[in-house]
């Protein structure tokens, strides 16, 4: 019998393409969105690309009583929680909203995995954990650094939760994957990322500026201590990325873990400056990108990368796409959702 994976978040830019890639590896899913940051329309988009329709409950994770309902519902093998907000401006301005919001989902989520017997849960840690390291490429050894947000703090709180919580309860295991920066959509543009209101990231900003519905890039910053003097970050395909979390669910149900919590850095290994990634866009898509280069942001970091050999080693997992098939997929992916506005 097929097993079963609870998906949080999973009408979200990540969860939707794991989605895709748990039932194309012969899993059943169900999803949970509070639709915050998301839209229904996603659940077509991975129907149409997988040709199964998946069961959609519109529930908050923070509303205990109703996701115990869920639970109840359905027999879980595995949860991905994927669910939070994770804007790093907004959590500034909101830190409460984005405690509350990733800390109370996640503890729910375990209380109810034990309630229910649900053993295996992964989790969505972010390479932000690490701050700017003293030494490049991060390990999964490198120390994690004090978070300069309140989102970023939220993925430290929520690390240490899981961590405390295999201690004490003997019947939870988890593997938290650290993410570098996803980025593109899946090949077939019919699933991607959908940011809301102006972007706070690259890509998606790049992807609207090159369709005309920003009139310019900033480019944070030339003057920082790299070879072109633009930042540097470590661009994982959300494809690839999806593709790591399935084969954390294998390694879980397989009982294949090493220990009853694991982190995995999830990245290509490979660090690509701002402006690489900009003459890059050009070049693949064939198009010219109005940018200038401005002031740096603050709270950015000068350059951060992955050293993902545990990750290629132990998980058995590699990113496979090219830096230009992904920049690819995201233009193919905005020119979709431009399409459709047109419709
Ligand atoms: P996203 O906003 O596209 O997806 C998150 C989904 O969770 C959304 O659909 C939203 O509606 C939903 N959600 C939020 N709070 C909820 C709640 N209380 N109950 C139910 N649903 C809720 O974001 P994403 O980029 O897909 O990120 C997914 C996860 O990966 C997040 O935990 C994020 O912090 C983490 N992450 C993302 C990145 C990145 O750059 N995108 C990097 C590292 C880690
Ligand atoms: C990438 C690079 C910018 C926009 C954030 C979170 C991090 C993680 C991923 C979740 C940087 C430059 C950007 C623009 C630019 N999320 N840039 N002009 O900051 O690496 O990471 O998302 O965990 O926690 O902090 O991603 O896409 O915002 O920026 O020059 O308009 O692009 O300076 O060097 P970042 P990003």
């Amino acid at each position: 019998m097929a097993k079963t994976v609870l998906v949080t978040g999973g009408t979200g830019y990540i969860g939707s393409h794991t989605t895709v890639e748990l039932l194309e590896a012969g899993y059943d899913v169900v999803i949970v969105d509070n639709l915050s940051n998301s839209e229904k329309s996603v659940l077509k988009g991975i129907e149409k690309i997988t040709g199964r329709k998946v069961p959609f409950r519109k529930v908050d994770c923070g509303d205990l009583s109703r996701l115990r309902g869920v639970f109840a519902r359905h027999p879980f093998d595995a949860v991905i929680h994927f669910a939070a907000s994770k804007a790093v401006g907004e959590s500034v301005e909101q830190p409460l909203l984005y405690y509350r919001n990733n800390l109370v989902s996640l503890m729910n989520i375990i209380q109810l995995m034990r309630e229910y017997n649900v053993p295996n849960l992964v989790f969505s840690s972010s390479c932000t954990v690490y701050g700017q390291a003293e030494k490049l490429p991060v390990s999964e050894q490198t120390p994690r650094r004090e978070a300069t947000s309140p989102y970023g703090n939220t993925k430290h709180i929520c690390e240490d939760i899981i961590r405390d919580s295999v201690a004490a309860y003997p019947g939870i295991r988890s593997i938290a994957l650290r993410y570098f920066n996803p980025i593109g959509a899946h090949p077939s543009a019919e699933i991607g990322e959908l940011p809301r209101g102006v972007p706070n990231n690259l890509i998606p900003f790049v992807t609207q500026t090159a369709a005309g519905i920003r009139p310019m890039l900033s480019v944070f910053g030339d003057d920082y201590n790299t070879p072109d003097g633009s930042c540097i970050r470590d661009y994982i395909n959300v494809t690839d990325l999806a593709k790591a979390h399935v084969v954390a669910v294998d390694r879980m149900t397989g009982d294949r873990m090493k220990s009853g919590f694991e982190v995995f850095n999830v990245g290509t290994g490979r660090g690509v400056s701002t402006l690489e990634v900009v003459r890059t866009f050009e070049k693949v898509n064939n198009l010219k990108l109005n940018y200038k280069i401005v002031g740096r942001r603050p709270g950015d970091i000068e350059a951060v990368w992955a050293d993902p050999a545990y990750a290629n080693d132990e998980l058995g997992w590699k990113a496979e796409k090219s830096l230009e098939e992904t920049l690819r997929s995201a233009w193919a992916w905005q020119q979709h959702l431009d399409g459709k506005k047109s419709e």
